[in-house]
């Protein structure tokens, strides 16, 4: 595996040339493809996942099988750190929503791996402490928005996940299907299409060539939060 991928995952960027190549040495290499469960809520966790090529959802279910979507991950970001961390069972479902090629480590390589390099420890706590502030915002949004709110907060979650910003427009390619919207926002797929028309009418966002674009995505941000 050239070491060149590695160095481009934010939480090995720090490690040099000779601790990337013992890392290259530990993965091992899985293609799934789109709708693939990867990990299960109550499975056991053994293994630490580095998305190198897709995107994945992060769901809970309930017993009726209604979803609701965490978070949306894609190339460089890793899942299934937490039930490395404290030993219990997977704490969410884990399925890809694009054709994806996954780097997996084993628990024991990932421990020794932090054990020798604090600098990965602590890349791991950023990132920890990010994804809890936007399942904060996403809680807020859940308990305290209207409809339009909850769509606005789904859309600025998947554009920090996802997007690319170019003079002040977010633009969002690949966006999720309507259900897995609804399933982030908390709503139906109806409303989802009600609310990015009306949207749409209000010129906050448009629709282009198969992406979304949020107009201007700092006033978006403060209108919504
Ligand atoms: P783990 O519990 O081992 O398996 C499921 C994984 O989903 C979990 O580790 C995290 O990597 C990821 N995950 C769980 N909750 C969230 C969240 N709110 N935001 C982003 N990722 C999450």
């Amino acid at each position: 595996m050239p070491l060149s991928i590695l160095r481009d995952i934010p939480l090995f960027a720090e490690l040099n040339d000779e601790e990337l190549t013992k890392l290259a040495g530990c993965l091992q290499t899985k293609e799934y493809k789109k709708d693939s469960t990867v990990v299960s809520e109550t499975d056991e966790g053994s293994t630490l996942f580095i998305i190198n090529k897709g995107q994945v959802k992060i769901s809970r279910t309930s017993e009726s099988k209604k979803e609701v979507i965490l978070a949306i991950l894609g190339e460089g970001d890793f899942f299934g750190e937490m039930s490395l961390l404290d030993g219990l069972t997977r704490s969410a479902n884990v399925i890809t929503i694009k054709d994806s090629e996954l780097f997996l480590l084993r628990r024991e390589d990932f421990l020794v791996l932090t054990e020798k390099n604090p600098q990965i420890a602590v890349g791991l706590l950023k990132e920890l402490a990010f994804r809890l502030r936007k399942s904060d915002a996403q809680i807020k949004s859940l308990s305290l928005f209207d409809a339009a709110g909850r769509v606005a907060t789904a859309l600025i979650q998947i554009a920090e996940d996802t997007g690319t910003i170019k003079d002040g427009v977010v633009r969002i390619q690949n966006l999720p299907s309507q259900q897995d919207l609804a399933n982030i926002a908390g709503t139906s797929r109806e409303t989802i299409s009600r609310v990015l028309n009306a949207f749409i009418a209000d010129k906050l966002i448009k629709k282009s060539k198969g992406s979304l674009f949020i107009n201007n995505y700092e006033k978006f941000k403060r209108r919504f939060s």
